[in-house]
């Protein structure tokens, strides 16, 4: 395998602007780098987001997507962790401190091999690309036990004295049908929560089921019907509540679920007023940050990471059902438009960057 000297990359040209399928160079790799060929890229909530408010991103053009997998195609120097040809997941890189992205909407990926790990051949690129976001922003928010991290500092279920430590405390996860919402559920499972009540479309029952939801509750039901029903099936207080969703359909929700003193987790900005609110009850609110190359995931990525294949090939961690979108690279724009019309339902897009025109 080489590596060209060219590519096709999704650029969004500037703030608020237009998205732009270009020519680029790919990038060489410096040391401890790699260099992958994309066989597949996964659409995240983020991106259309990014474009139509303007937030997040102060440096561009650019280029987004967090998920990825591919094929190894070149090393950086000093890298042995990897070789030419192995099978690989990763995110791309987002610097939230700097505003930049250099993501995984490309062809040929150049990043640290630090934040990349092999996946199993039983696994397909399209299905392990809905991985690498899904599963750090529900592994980090719930278990990252860093003095600083905004996490509920649960144990984490790979490490020892993990697994199944949590029998018999219920966990509340609204949005299962989210990508991260049914990673949560799967870890939730391996912690050994029960029950396990969730909120989504009844469609997606069997779904969320197969991830180890014990229960799941109509998500167009009132908030009212919503807390009573958790009273009933949880029986005791819910000191865990992880909000997938994190809207204002959802938050107020979360915040009255949520036990005195017990933990709630959220996935984008939270109104300083809920927060203020449950902060009254002593109720602590984190902000998800499912970013592995963050400093103060560094740790926990690097326990899941050793962990992750064989999460994977065991099958206790499966990916989500996914959808190919036709055109390569072509296809992104039209995906993120049905994600932001809020019509996605329990699949993650993918699309195949080789395939771009
Ligand atoms: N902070 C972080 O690190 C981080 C990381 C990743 C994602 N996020 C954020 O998390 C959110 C979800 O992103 P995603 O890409 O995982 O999911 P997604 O694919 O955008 O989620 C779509 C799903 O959300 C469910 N949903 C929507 N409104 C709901 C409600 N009121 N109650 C229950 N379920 C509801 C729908 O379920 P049904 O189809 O069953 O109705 C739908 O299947 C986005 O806002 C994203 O930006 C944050």
């Amino acid at each position: 395998m080489s590596t060209p000297s060219h590519q096709k990359a999704l650029f969004l040209e500037a703030k608020q602007g237009r998205w732009a399928v270009r020519t680029t160079e790919v990038r060489k790799p410096g040391p401890g780098d790699i260099v992958v060929k994309v066989e597949a890229a996964a659409l995240g909530g983020v991106e259309w987001k990014i474009q139509a408010w303007g937030i997040l991103i102060k440096q561009y053009p650019t280029i987004l997507g967090l998920d990825g997998a591919g094929t190894v195609v070149e090393l950086g120097e000093g890298v042995t962790t990897f070789a030419v040809g192995d099978r690989v997941i990763f995110q791309g890189k987002w610097d939230t401190i700097t505003g930049t992205s250099y993501g995984t909407f490309l062809q040929y990926f150049t990043g640290s091999a630090q934040f990349a790990v092999k996946i199993p051949d039983s696994i397909s690129f399209e299905a392990a690309s809905t991985v690498p976001l899904g599963v750090a922003t529900a592994a980090f928010s719930i278990y990252n036990q860093a003095d600083s991290a905004p996490s509920a500092k649960y144990l984490a279920p790979w490490l020892p004295g993990g697994r199944g430590k949590y029998a018999g405390k219920p966990i509340v996860i609204l949005g299962g049908p989210t990508s991260h919402g049914q990673y949560a559920i799967q870890f939730a499972r391996l912690s050994g929560f029960s029950p396990i009540i969730t909120t989504g479309s009844l469609h997606n029952t069997d779904l969320l089921k197969s991830f180890g939801a014990t229960h799941v509750l109509d998500r167009k039901l009132s908030d009212e019907e919503i807390k009573s029903q958790v009273t009933q099936i949880a029986g005791v207080p819910v000191e865990l509540v992880y909000d997938a969703v994190s809207t204002a359909a959802t938050l107020p929700l979360a915040l009255a679920l949520t036990a005195p003193r017990g933990n709630v987790i959220v996935v984008q900005f939270t109104p300083e007023e809920l927060i203020a609110q449950g902060q009254k009850d002593g109720k602590a609110v984190h902000m998800a940050h499912g970013v592995f190359r963050t400093p103060i995931n560094h740790e926990i990525g690097r326990t899941l990471l050793a962990k992750l294949p064989e999460l994977l090939e065991i099958g206790d961690i499966k990916p989500n059902r996914w959808e190919v979108l036709p055109g390569g690279l072509n296809g992104i724009v039209g995906g993120l438009e049905r994600m932001e019309n809020d019509q996605v339902s329990g699949v993650k897009l993918v699309v195949r960057p080789q395939e771009t025109d």
